[in-house]
């Protein structure tokens, strides 16, 4: 279709089903076409923090000492995943939408609106137009109104159309409940309740 690939994108997350005759599956692909070698990318909008943001140039070489990193973050990559404490602020990831987070719906496959956000973000400009063809509870289409896009959806759902509809009205009175973009993931200490073995399965009980 003369469609230029740019990026596979792997996200992949350590939550969902658990199947029993294959492995678990822990990853959705994105896939980032252009229709020309002219296209928008943002990389500033999206950087991350740099695994060692005070590392410089060595000697020799006319750049000795300057930083070696960009003071802004680095590229986030293409495997949108939980990552090892890397930085003092923690962990980047983007969380499956499950039924404890805070914009989970009534919609039983709902994207994150953090995970749009980046390719909003990264992808478009302001004004600019997002389609999502698909957009069930209108995840993509509220990442893009919160950072100045314009936005159209289809659905042929009428009850997820209406939830979309009553998402962007919340979005725009301040209530909708979202989870920011880049914000930690919880960790487990490993001394909550849930993250110990119970005792009575020692005893064989279950
Ligand atoms: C994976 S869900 C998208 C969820 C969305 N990303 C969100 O976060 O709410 C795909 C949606 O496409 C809708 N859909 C499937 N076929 C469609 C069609 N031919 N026209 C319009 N919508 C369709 C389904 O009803 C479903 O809600």
């Amino acid at each position: 279709m003369g469609l230029h690939l740019r990026n596979r994108i792997i996200w992949t997350f350590n939550h969902g089903l658990h199947c029993s005759v294959r492995f678990s599956g822990r990853y959705e692909t994105l896939l980032w076409f252009t229709k020309t070698s002219q296209y928008t990318f943002n990389l500033d909008s999206v950087r991350i923090p740099s695994k060692y943001p005070g590392k410089t140039h060595f000697r020799p070489g006319p750049k000795y000492g300057l930083p070696s990193g960009n003071p802004l973050g680095k590229n986030p990559g293409d495997v949108w995943e939980l990552m090892a404490h890397e930085w003092e602020v923690g962990l980047w990831s983007i969380p499956n939408v499950k039924a404890n987070h805070p914009e989970k719906t009534i919609h039983p496959c709902q994207f994150p609106i953090e995970l749009v956000e980046r390719c909003v973000l990264a992808l478009t400009n302001e004004d600019d137009w997002v389609l999502d063809p698909f957009s069930g509870v209108g995840s993509a289409m509220l990442a893009a109104v919160r950072h100045n896009r314009r936005a159209m959806g289809c659905e042929r759902e009428p009850a997820y159309v209406a939830e979309a509809k009553h998402r962007m009205e919340l979005l725009f009175s301040g209530q909708l409940p979202y989870r920011p973009l880049g914000k930690p993931v919880y960790q487990p200490t490993g001394r909550e309740k849930v993250s110990q073995i119970p005792q009575r399965y020692y005893q064989g009980e279950q």
